[in-house]
Parts: C-alpha cells; structure tokens; sequence
C-alpha cells in the first residue's frame, strides 16, 4: 500500500461508546463479534420503529427498485405526496402546508428563513439551554453549550435568550420557574428584542441536549399569548420530542390537555430524527397562508424529501399506527421513569430524575448541589461496558438520558434499568 493512501475518521466525531455496529434488530446493536447491546439511545431518538422494521425495510426496499431519487424542485413523486398527505392526519389542525429538508438542523434553518420573510423582522428569541441544530443559523439559536457556538463565531446576528423553565437547576418549583421564565421573556421584549422587531420564538417543548427538561405546564401558553400580542412567530421544535417518543404524538400536545383540548397550537413545527426511522427527512408544516408569504423559491435542496425517506416515513407512520407506539411510549416511559427513581434512591450521585414518556433522565450532582459530569459519564461508561448504550445531555453534560426506540417492552425496559442499577451503584469511583 502506498504511504499516505490510509485515511482515518476525523478527530472532530466524538464518541460516546467505542462500539462498532455491523447490525441492528429492535432495541438491539450488535457489533463484529457478535456482541450484543441493549440500544437506549435510538441513534439519538431516531430510530423510532426499532432497528430495521421488518416494516421499514420493506417499505425501502420497494422503493429503492423503483425510484432512488426525485428531486423535488425538478419533479415531484408520489411518496412526497402521499406522505404530505398522510402526515395531515397527525400534524395540528391548520399546520396543513409541509417544506422538506434532509436534517434537523436544515428545517430549523428554513424556519428561521420563513419566519423572518413573513413578518419582515429580524431578531428570534431563544430560550437557555436550546439546541436546534449545528449550521450556523441553527447554531446561533442553540444554547445548550458553548461547545456548540464556541470559535466559529461571528454567529447569525439577531438572537435573543430567554430563560426557560428549568424548575431543578434554578431550585423552584414547576410553577415558580413558569412565573420566572415568563417574566424573564417579557424583560427580553421590553430590553433587547423590540416586540416589532421580533419574528419568531423557537421554543423545544421538551428542552433535549439541554438537559432533558420538559416544559412544565403554562408555559407555552405563556408564550402563545406573548406571540399573539405582538405578532411573533411561535415555533415548536420537536425534532427530538416528536413523532411519538413523549407518549403524545407531539410533545407540546401535553400543554393542550393542560388547559383545554385544541388550546395550544405553534405556528411552525418543526420535525425530523423519528419521522423516518433512520432516514433522513425532516420537515417544517406551518398553515398555508403563513407558508406563503415566504419568498418563492427561497428555500430547496438537491436531496430534501428523498423517496426512499420518504417511503420509510409513511411505513413509520403505518407501524406507530398498527402497534400502538405512541401508547407504548407513554405506558413504558411512566415504567420506565418509576425504575430510574427507584435507582436514583440508591444513588446519592443522582439528584433529579425528570421525563416524559421516553425521553427520561437522570441529573448527577455533587452533593453541594453543583453539577457532576464526571459521574454522569462514568456511569454512562459504566452502562456501556455492561451492554446498555446511553447518551450523555445537559449545558454540564451531567444528565444521562435514555431515549429507547417506541417498540420497546417492559422487559427490555426492565432489562435496561437493572444493568442501570448495576451501573449507578457500582459507579461509586
Ligand atoms: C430539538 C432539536 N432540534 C434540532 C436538532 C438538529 O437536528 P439534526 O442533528 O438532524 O441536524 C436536534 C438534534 O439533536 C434537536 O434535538
């Protein structure tokens, strides 16, 4: 071999497990060896239907013989319209017109666009500890880290934060830190961010790389109000919260029941990782009229709304459908957060387990209350030499998350929580 003809895997990918995977299954990864992993981590909450559903595999196997590629601002195909048909049966009411892009970061990126074209303001406020994606316009809406912003700068002028709600980091409760964030935001507005100047809010329902933090109830309506007093977008990103995995189709659904069925609906939602089971697809749906005063032509891409993602969507939303998943995800999320409290009781390293449906955490702090990241990823460590892949989250990267495929049993969860237990109790260093 020719000096110099060896190429490696940039330094830049950072790894949270040392597994090589050659297969997956279910909730299961198996590496060359054979060895076989319990995956929590879903490819972080991707893989929505499990590894390879039967289903899914199918669906792009036909797919993939008929038609690989349509490029959609060349020609249309019939999976796209299919599948924008079909995901009317799931989206809000009157979110009835849908943009596609590939990632999660694009579709933030064409929120962004489309909210600044349709109001003709500039600025957007965030909320602390965001994370919407790693482009840059999505990068400068992101605050769950300075790892995220740091050295790339000078980000995407125009962006303001609010605090969020986080009711265990600022030691309040739910409804104190609802009244703290709601008054913050209205400082933003009276301080930073001119409301006539303000295009959007882009707010995640269940706060994801940010630490695992659902929005506690009357917060989104907070911001429903704020939004329509002035005209600002309110965009929701579900990008990780989506598509099922809080036990809602839609994670901002809970605030809905909160108050009263129909109640709360985002101007611009934003949807990705699930959606497709492992495909890249995402989408942003916002109602017709709001679509349509973006620029035409303004937004497009060579490989936005692929078929065979597409076909893989339309099977996912066939599987949610016929096994019951969004169900599944609530009735084993409670099973799943129950166990993570009774393991949390036997390790004094954890000081806050907090979820919805299977999107569950568990916050390691010291115990003068300051964040723990070093046990947060020994026991992460831990876990993964004891079979059971997790992922790390958090602005300190000190919450451990488990965001399993919505196939999964009481078993595997129950599975799950045992070498989790094995870990956490062991994981004194
Ligand atoms: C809430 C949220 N928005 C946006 C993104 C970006 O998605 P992607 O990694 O597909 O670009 C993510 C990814 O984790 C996310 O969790």
């Amino acid at each position: 071999m020719k000096a110099g003809s060896v190429s490696q895997l940039s330094p830049v990918l950072k790894q949270a497990t040392p597994v090589v995977a050659v297969r997956g299954e279910g909730l299961h990864l198996y590496d060359a060896e054979g060895r076989r992993y319990l995956d929590f981590t879903s490819g972080v909450g991707v893989t929505s239907t499990g590894h390879c559903h039967p289903r899914v595999v199918e669906a792009v196997r036909e797919q993939a013989g008929r038609l690989i590629h349509g490029q959609y601002t060349t020609v249309l195909h019939d999976q796209l319209l299919t599948l924008t048909e079909r995901l009317g049966e799931v989206l809000p009411t009157g979110l009835d017109s849908l943009f596609y892009a590939t990632a999660g970061t694009e579709a933030v990126e064409a929120a962004l666009r489309l909210a600044r074209h349709a109001t003709g303001r500039q600025n957007v406020i965030v909320f602390e500890g965001s994370f919407h994606g790693r482009t840059m316009g999505a990068a400068s809406l992101t605050t769950a880290g300075t790892r995220f912003r740091a050295g790339i700068g000078p980000l995407v002028p125009g962006v303001a934060v609010a605090p969020f709600p986080a009711a265990f980091r600022l030691g309040l409760s739910e409804a104190e830190a609802v009244e703290h964030a709601l008054r913050g935001l209205d400082e933003v507005l009276a301080t930073v961010s001119a409301p006539a100047e303000t295009a959007a809010m882009f707010v995640e329902p269940v706060l994801g790389e940010g630490g695992y933090v659902p929005a506690p109830p009357g917060f989104l309506t907070g911001l429903r109000e704020r939004a329509d007093r002035h005209g600002i977008l309110l965009v929701v990103d579900e990008v990780q919260s989506g598509f099922g995995r809080t036990g809602r189709f839609w994670a901002h659904q809970y605030e809905d029941s909160a108050l009263r069925p129909g109640g709360f609906r985002p101007d611009v939602l934003i949807t990705a990782k699930g959606l497709a089971s492992g495909f890249p697809l995402s989408a942003i749906a916002a109602p017709a009229e709001l679509m349509g005063r973006a620029w035409p032509g303004s937004q497009g891409g060579t490989y936005g709304g692929n078929p065979v993602a597409c076909a893989a969507a339309l099977a996912t939303l066939d599987v949610l459908r016929e096994e019951r998943l969004v169900e599944n995800a609530a009735e084993q999320g409670v099973r799943l957060l129950d166990g993570l409290r009774t393991a949390a009781a036997e390790a004094p390293g954890i000081a806050d387990v907090r979820g919805l449906g299977l999107m569950a955490a568990s916050e390691f702090c010291h115990p003068d209350g300051t964040p723990d990241p070093d046990a947060a990823r020994h026991a992460q460590q831990t876990a993964a030499e004891h079979g059971l892949l997790l992922l790390l989250c958090g602005i300190h990267l000190n919450v451990v998350r488990m965001i399993p495929a919505l196939v999964v049993t009481a078993e595997q969860i129950d599975e799950a929580l045992e070498l989790w237990t094995k870990a956490v109790t062991a994981g004194s260093r």
